[in-house]
């Protein structure tokens, strides 16, 4: 039933990336005939999309009880540390050769009047198509798990209006912000929306987090809140895998190019395929979506899925602990039960609840959470906006993707020499824009036994030593051992991330 709700939807995703139908078809003469949508192997560059036609269904007769949603904020044009080590060097380059020596015909003429979209002051800024996309993932998501929504007529009845608003969090960079606005507006009815998307504060509430808040920080922003998190590593063995293809790419160019092939370094083959994803986030198209062969696409989807296996993946050490806080708070949402609107459970009882129309009003300022996320929430579906890092943390905690039956498992060190294709660690299914995770609980006509399973951008996905459920999910009880086990295997926090 879920799925055929959702079929009206999927002619938007076409439309939101028009791209994809016939990737690329304008001048075939000048195109690489590439067959695969270089936007959709960009991991963390790629614009949302899904990477099924439709999400995997829940097995026959079963019905959601509880879901808990980590997603990630939608497209940017541009992230600061990409480009001041990557894209400006080149975008400097280009610009410092003079006109004359630049290609007079072919593919790569448009370099002569080339003006990138991608500027230092719109850095780390969701574009247009960034917020139409988080909309539609708010109707997405909405199709999904209808029954676990606030019910859209208004209402009128005092005895409502008392009644706690439904609350959707986010960390408090005005990207993860702004997606957030986006999604509850393609979510929600206007009348609950709020006029930009921050809710009513009585059916709906946007929720800030801030990155520094104690009992936050570790689940949504866990990395900010640990000091010996850093990123800079994992460039290491991702440079080593580019000093392997993209030479090969500059050899192919001397063909092509010869007096811009002489200039390139490595880093300037990566700037040009990040820029594809950049600029047509941006204004919508990139020439340098053209110029690649599929080959080279492969190649740097590789790149980025090395240097994330050693960022926020099984190859570092830290992750299983970073995805800790957010998996037991998510356990904890999905084993609660309503407490009859009151979510002040168990808190200082003269605490103002955070989504009271007062603190909503003054200033039209977001408010922070009075709550932490482990307190009692008596809502169903518990969405929270953050970074790309926190859905590869969870990752690594659920044991996704490293099922032993897998040829590659994706905690199997990648080799640095050679591509390997069917590997299970594939980023751009995990945190392209608007990645997120799913944690639904679920139960069954005929059957006592409850069920969780995890979906990662609409495809159900095993986690490994948990798996004892119906169609590869879990068994609650096992679940909730499980990740209590777990948990306690990577709960010394303060041994890991204190310097
Ligand atoms: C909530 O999390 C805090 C630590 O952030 C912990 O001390 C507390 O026991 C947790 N409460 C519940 C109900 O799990
Ligand atoms: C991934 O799988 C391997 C092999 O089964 C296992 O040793 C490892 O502990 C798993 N990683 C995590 C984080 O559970």
């Amino acid at each position: 039933m879920l799925v055929l709700a959702l079929l009206p939807l999927l002619p938007f995703l076409a439309l939101a990336f028009p791209t994809q139908q016939q990737p690329f078809s304008s001048t075939p003469e000048e195109s690489m005939n590439n067959k695969i949508n270089p936007l959709k192997h960009l991991s963390a560059i790629s614009p949302f999309y899904i990477p099924t036609e439709k999400p995997t269904s829940l097995p026959p007769k079963c019905e959601l009880d509880r879901v808990s949603l980590l997603i990630r904020h939608s497209s940017i044009q541009g992230n600061d540390d990409e480009f001041e080590q990557t894209m400006k060097p080149f975008i400097d380059k280009i610009r410092n050769i003079p006109k004359e020596n630049l290609p007079k015909e072919g593919p790569w003429k448009f370099l002569r009047d080339w003006d990138t979209p991608i500027k230092e002051e719109t850095l780390e800024v969701v574009s247009p198509q960034g917020k139409k996309d988080a909309k539609f993932l708010g109707k997405y998501i909405r199709d999904q798990y209808e029954p676990l929504f606030p019910p859209k007529k208004k209402t009128s009845t005092k005895k409502d209006k008392n009644k706690t608003p439904y609350k959707v969090w986010t960390a408090s960079s005005t990207r993860d912000i702004d997606t957030a606005k986006s999604y509850i507006k393609g979510g929600f009815p206007s009348h609950q929306s709020g006029n930009d998307g921050e809710g009513d504060g009585e059916v709906v509430q946007l929720v800030k987090v801030p990155n520094k808040a104690k009992d936050w920080d570790r689940s949504l922003t866990p990395h900010k809140a640990c000091d010996t998190f850093e990123k800079e590593s994992s460039l290491e063995p991702a440079n080593k895998w580019l000093g392997v293809y993209a030479p090969k790419v500059i050899e192919r160019l001397r063909g092509i190019i010869p007096e811009i092939a002489d200039q390139l370094v490595d880093q300037d083959i990566l700037a040009m395929q990040m820029l594809c994803g950049y600029e047509s986030i941006a204004v919508g198209h990139s020439p340098f979506c053209h110029l690649f062969t599929d080959e080279e696409w492969l190649d740097v989807e590789y790149y980025f899925d090395v240097r994330f296996h050693y960022m926020m993946g099984y190859g570092s050490s830290l992750s299983p602990y970073l995805g800790m806080p957010w998996a037991k708070t998510a356990k904890h949402l999905l084993a609660g039960k309503d407490t009859d609107g009151d979510d002040n459970g168990g808190h200082t009882p003269n605490q103002d609840d955070e989504g009271t129309l007062g603190i909503f009003k003054k200033g039209g300022k977001l408010p922070e959470p009075k709550l932490p996320p482990n307190a009692t929430h008596t809502q169903l579906l518990h969405p929270s906006f953050t970074h790309r890092e926190s859905p590869a943390f969870v990752a690594v905690f659920l044991n996704l993707f490293n099922s032993s039956s897998h040829a590659h498992p994706a905690f199997e060190v990648p080799p640095l020499d050679h591509r390997v294709d069917d590997r299970a660690w594939r980023t751009s299914h995990l945190v392209s824009f608007l990645g997120h995770v799913a944690l639904e609980r679920f139960h069954c006509k005929g059957d006592k036994e409850e069920y969780v399973r995890a979906v990662v951008n609409g495809r159900a996905e095993k986690m490994s030593g948990c798996e004892d459920g119906k169609e590869g999910s879990c068994k609650w009880k096992t679940f909730d051992k499980w990740v209590d086990e777990r948990a306690q295997r990577w709960g010394d926090w303060e041994s890991v991330c204190e310097k």
